[in-house]
């Protein structure tokens, strides 16, 4: 039985007739760019984070560039950012003319070392970007702490952490910018590309919804620089219909981890990822690591079973960040030589999970 990696329709089919008929309202009103629809998502959206604000944008990439311009982020700033992640993560440092400062990341979920962000922490330090990678919360607590002592900003990349928590706060709520992608892909996808950034301080929200806007309050007179960074209003409309169901369908999410953590209980080649004990896992991946990969993907292969290889290069490893590599980055490169990431989505089926579990028992 082919088992695939993802299956998007069996998602978002929940939201069909809804979604149809409320796009008829929506386009009769011409409310495609800003309105209701999108300033209701931003309202929900941070409510359901129990937190002050939240801007939408174009894009989670996007949502982090501008986190990083109101920071304050310029050329020759240092950001220190996890060697392990998606490139998103870091494009908006190069954007800024900045510099991304590579830490390397704890083997047991994948996330920032915070003793390795203190080593790298200099005079041009500027701002810690912590990644909560595969849904998995970053350590916020030691994070917190040393942006706090060392006056740096805190942003978390939430990008693949929607519903998660860290010591009973939602992600993306304990930083100074919470950023989120809803590329159709995430826990909470939308039908297309569209991000957002939390904040705690309804003040914060100003400039970002600026700068999202070409760097205007009103029309036709730009205060700075901007960037044409919104949210399209359709997105906006399905991501509403969608977030009630987040709480339920990250339940589903962890209840299959569960089921898989307990059958590589003790298995010495196959090693998950798992949050640590301070929070919630989104569960947005699962990711193992194999000690001979090519050995389980051959597994995979045979039963059907779609898989992914969630990075198969640290970041500094990629051209575009090479040049801002320094030494080696021991724990980002085992990951990158042995992840795998297994279908996981609330939507799986028992005899699906079933071939999964068969297959991780001869894995
Ligand atoms: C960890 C992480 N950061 C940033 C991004 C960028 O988000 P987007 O694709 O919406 O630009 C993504 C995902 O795509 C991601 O997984």
């Amino acid at each position: 039985m082919p088992v695939p990696f993802l299956d998007l329709y069996a998602g978002n089919r929940r939201y069909e007739a809804a979604f149809f008929r409320e796009l008829k309202n929506l386009y009769r009103q011409s409310a495609f760019i800003g309105g209701p629809w999108l300033e209701a998502f931003e309202k929900e959206f941070a409510q359901s984070a129990g937190t002050a604000d939240c801007v939408a944008t174009s894009s989670g990439t996007a949502a982090l560039h501008l986190a990083l311009v109101a920071a304050g982020i310029g050329p020759g700033d240092e950001v220190i950012v996890p060697a392990f992640t998606f490139p998103g993560t870091a494009w908006g440092i190069l954007y800024q003319g900045a510099i991304p400062v590579f830490a390397d990341v704890l083997l047991k979920d994948g996330c920032i070392d915070p003793e390795d962000v203190l080593r790298k922490i200099t005079r041009r330090t500027k701002a810690i970007l912590a990644v909560h990678l595969f849904g998995h919360p970053a350590a916020l607590n030691p994070l917190e702490k040393i942006a706090r002592e060392r006056r740096l900003v805190l942003i978390e990349d939430a990008a693949q952490a929607h519903g998660g928590f860290y010591q009973g706060k939602a992600l993306g709520t304990l930083g100074d910018f919470g950023c989120f992608s809803f590329y159709p892909t995430k826990n909470l996808g939308g039908l297309g590309d569209g991000g957002a950034i939390l904040v705690k301080r309804k003040s914060a929200a100003g400039r970002l919804r600026r700068l999202r806007d070409h760097g205007q309050r009103r029309k036709f007179s730009p205060e700075e620089v901007g960037f044409n960074a919104r949210m399209n209003a359709i997105q906006a409309l399905f991501l509403r219909l969608k977030l009630p169901s987040l709480p339920d369908d990250n339940a589903r999410r962890t209840v299959l981890a569960r089921r898989y953590l307990s059958a590589l209980e003790g298995n010495p080649s196959l090693i998950p990822l798992k949050p640590s004990a301070e929070g919630i896992s989104a569960w947005h991946s699962f990711v193992l690591r194999a000690r001979r990969r090519s050995d389980f993907l051959r597994v995979l292969k045979t039963r059907g079973i779609g898989h992914q290889i969630y990075y198969p290069a640290t970041l500094p490893a990629l051209k575009p960040f090479r040049p801002f590599a320094k030494g080696r980055y021991p724990m980002a490169e085992e990951l990158a030589r042995s992840c795998v990431a297994l279908p996981l989505y609330p939507e799986l089926k028992e005899p699906v999970v079933l071939e999964i579990l068969k297959a991780l028992a001869q894995g």
